[in-house]
């Protein structure tokens, strides 16, 4: 039977990279993104949506209205700037997309997620922390704050819903290249903002790296995971570098 997922922030980056995978692997997709949409095909169905908005989100999934298999919350902003110089918008805008949004697209989705689980298939939800919530860096730090938030309702989501069949779970990538990561890849246009950049195995992630495990999360193979925020960052958070060591 066709499987339906949702996906925030469908229109770029890793949310489109997990559409296309999904539909390419045989889902319905509700894709949920502010932005125009690109994704195409008949099992796709664009939904314009602000993931800080309540009554967007309500609405959004009233339209839904069926059975969902899974949420993939990708939705999701970033801000630079020193902490003594963020600017209050900029720090209420990460906190209302990233968090905000994040809660309420998980809170709105349940009912519809508990409507899909089946006695041998419960239902998913992945939500997109980062590096940044295990390992936060200057001149990032309201991000990383929205994301550590992620993470924590991840946890609790994790515990209260488990019972009811839905798994929640978090993936925390470091640099992946999309645009999110090129609007700041020049320091100068950034607040002196620098990415964590390659990672240990030798390159920065693509869009496709972060679907992988989000596939796993999919799978039957997850059917015992919950809670967890799982690194996709090639060891970047794994051990520190110090600057000039030899390798
Ligand atoms: N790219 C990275 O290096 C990286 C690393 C760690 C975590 N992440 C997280 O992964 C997620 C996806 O990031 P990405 O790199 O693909 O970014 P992206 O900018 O390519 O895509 C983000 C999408 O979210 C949508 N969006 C933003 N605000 C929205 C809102 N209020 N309502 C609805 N849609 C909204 C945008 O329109 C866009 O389509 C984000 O949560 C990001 O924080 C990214």
């Amino acid at each position: 039977m066709t499987k339906t997922a949702a996906i925030t922030g469908s229109a770029s980056g890793i949310g489109l990279a997990a559409t296309q995978r999904l539909l390419a692997e045989g889902w319905t997709v509700y894709g949920l993104d502010r932005a125009q949409q690109t994704a195409r095909g008949d099992r796709f169905k664009p939904i314009s949506c602000d993931v800080s908005d309540a009554a967007n989100v309500t609405a959004a999934f009233a339209a839904i209205g069926g059975p969902l298999n899974a949420l993939i919350c990708c939705a999701g902003v970033l801000r630079t700037g020193l902490m003594e110089d963020m600017s209050i918008e900029d720090f209420d805008l990460l906190l209302n997309i990233n968090t905000r949004g994040t809660f309420l697209c998980a809170q709105k989705a349940l009912p519809l997620l508990r409507a899909g689980v089946t006695p041998d298939n419960p239902s998913r939800v992945i939500l997109l922390s980062s590096l940044a919530a295990l390992r936060p860096k200057v001149v990032s730090g309201a991000y990383a704050a929205s994301k550590a938030a992620v993470t924590q309702l991840t946890r609790v989501m994790a515990a209260e819903w488990a019972p009811s069949g839905v798994l929640v779970n978090a993936l925390a990538p470091g640099t992946v290249d999309t645009p999110m990561v090129r609007a700041v890849s020049d320091p100068s246009a950034s607040k002196g903002y620098r990415p964590s950049g390659v990672s240990p195995v030798g390159r920065i992630a693509q869009p496709d790296d972060v679907v992988d495990v989000m596939m796993f999360l999919l799978s039957d193979g997850a059917r015992y995971l919950a809670g967890t925020t799982i690194p996709v960052d090639g060891g970047t958070g794994a051990a520190f570098i110090p600057a000039g060591s030899n390798m």
